[in-house]
């Protein structure tokens, strides 16, 4: 049985709060124009002290990183969320599904703070736990789901999370995805297989390019066709079993431009996001993680050329901060996080000042039952042994 899902709902619309969908974001913010926003924060931030912790991703805006107490990506985001077990609030700079990880993984006195709601992440709305529940059952009428170990990307929901907590299987980010696949298929033995979630780019690169598989071993399941569009026997000879989602941001990136590059800027070495297409990743010099990218760019020389493929806030950033090098973004027209870019320097100013006058808005609070098997599936990660090259 194929289950029919809700399309996305318009950002900024809807109240569906436990999933990545856009929602209402009700909150008496103070006027972008408002020429004290700066000061505002600071004050705010400074008036709570130690009680607030700033978590901000590599992909938010300048006016909002620089109120951050740490940045990362989403896997060093994880772990510094619980490795901070004396801030009372922890405001997420950042989106929808990594707050709901912030709160799986700190204490239950903790109060986690998204300044936006309207922050979700579309790739996370891809997989939605009836369609991934009917998947799996799937699985089981071809006989195999013993051998299937679930993975799921970082970017997904709570409810996605604890579906792998409760089958054996794991978190991972693009950090440690080549780490996750090896303990996956070392879980089930000869006949293991990698049930991956939900973007197919990371699952894809990583099986290919990290492990050695071959494409014909990965099947894509497409939750919107009957039995995910694959015969019995398909799912059976497959090694990779790949959710059909993407980022549409990473989605942008394309061979040509990469062609274009190479044959205009002598030398230039493309760097992009393992999010991006196959054979994108396959034309670039380097490939890896957030983190990875800014540790790259950092170490690199200067005089070097560098086309990035990933968000364009992250890109400008790198660009500024490394003058000495030629920096530029892999693709031709702008290329923004609508989500992440929700939260702005009113969303941060509205959070912290209500923080201040004693009211938590914008909570975000998995329920027990799915942040019990999410935190399962989480610590398996945070478990991993060392991390790959690309960290
Ligand atoms: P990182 O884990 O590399 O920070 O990426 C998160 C993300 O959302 C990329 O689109
Ligand atoms: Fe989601 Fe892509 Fe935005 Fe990352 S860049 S939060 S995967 S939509």
């Amino acid at each position: 049985m194929t289950t029919v899902d809700l399309p996305l709902l318009p950002l900024g619309r809807g109240t569906d709060l436990s999933a990545e969908r856009g929602v209402e974001c009700p909150g008496d913010l103070p006027a972008a124009s408002d020429p004290d926003l700066v000061a505002r924060a600071a004050a705010a931030k400074a008036k709570l002290g130690e009680r607030v912790f700033v978590l901000g991703h590599h992909y938010q805006r300048d006016e909002v990183i620089q109120f951050a107490d740490v940045t990362g990506d989403s896997f060093k985001l994880a772990r510094e969320a619980a490795a901070r077990p004396d801030a009372e609030f922890i405001v997420f700079c950042g989106v929808h599904f990594m707050a709901e990880s912030a709160d799986i993984l700190t204490a239950p006195s903790q109060k986690v703070v998204l300044p936006d709601l309207a922050a979700g992440c579309s790739m996370a709305d891809m997989a939605r736990l009836a369609q991934v529940e009917d998947a799996w059952d799937a699985l089981t009428d071809a006989g195999i789901a013993d051998q299937v170990v679930p993975i799921t990307y970082m970017n997904s929901s709570a409810d996605i999370k604890a579906f792998c907590g409760r089958h054996d299987g794991a978190v991972c980010t693009s950090s440690n995805a080549q780490v996750a696949l090896e303990w996956a298929f070392a879980q089930k033995g000869e006949d293991a297989k990698v049930l991956f979630l939900p973007d197919q780019h990371l699952g894809r690169n990583t099986a290919v390019l990290e492990l050695g598989l071959e494409l014909a071993d990965c099947v894509v399941w497409n939750p919107l066709k009957p039995n995910g569009g694959l015969t019995a026997e398909q799912l059976r000879d497959a090694k990779m079993i790949l959710w059909k989602g993407h980022c549409s941001v990473h989605g942008r990136f394309s061979a040509e431009v990469v062609d274009q590059l190479r044959a205009t800027i002598p030398g230039v070495n493309i760097l992009v996001h393992p999010e991006c297409a196959h054979e994108v990743v396959l034309r670039a010099d380097l490939v890896g993680s957030t983190e990875f990218i800014i540790n790259t760019i950092e170490a690199a020389e200067p005089g070097t050329s560098w086309a990035i493929g990933t968000e364009l806030n992250l890109v400008k950033r790198l660009a500024k901060d490394h003058p000495d090098k030629q920096i530029m973004f892999l693709d031709k027209t702008v290329c923004y996080c609508s989500t992440m870019n929700r939260i702005d320097l009113p969303h941060l100013v509205w959070a912290l000042e209500s923080l201040v006058d004693g009211t938590v808005v914008n909570q975000i609070q998995v329920d027990a039952e799915t942040e019990h098997w999410a935190k399962v599936a989480l610590q398996r990660m945070l478990d991993l042994p060392g991390k790959t090259a690309r960290d």
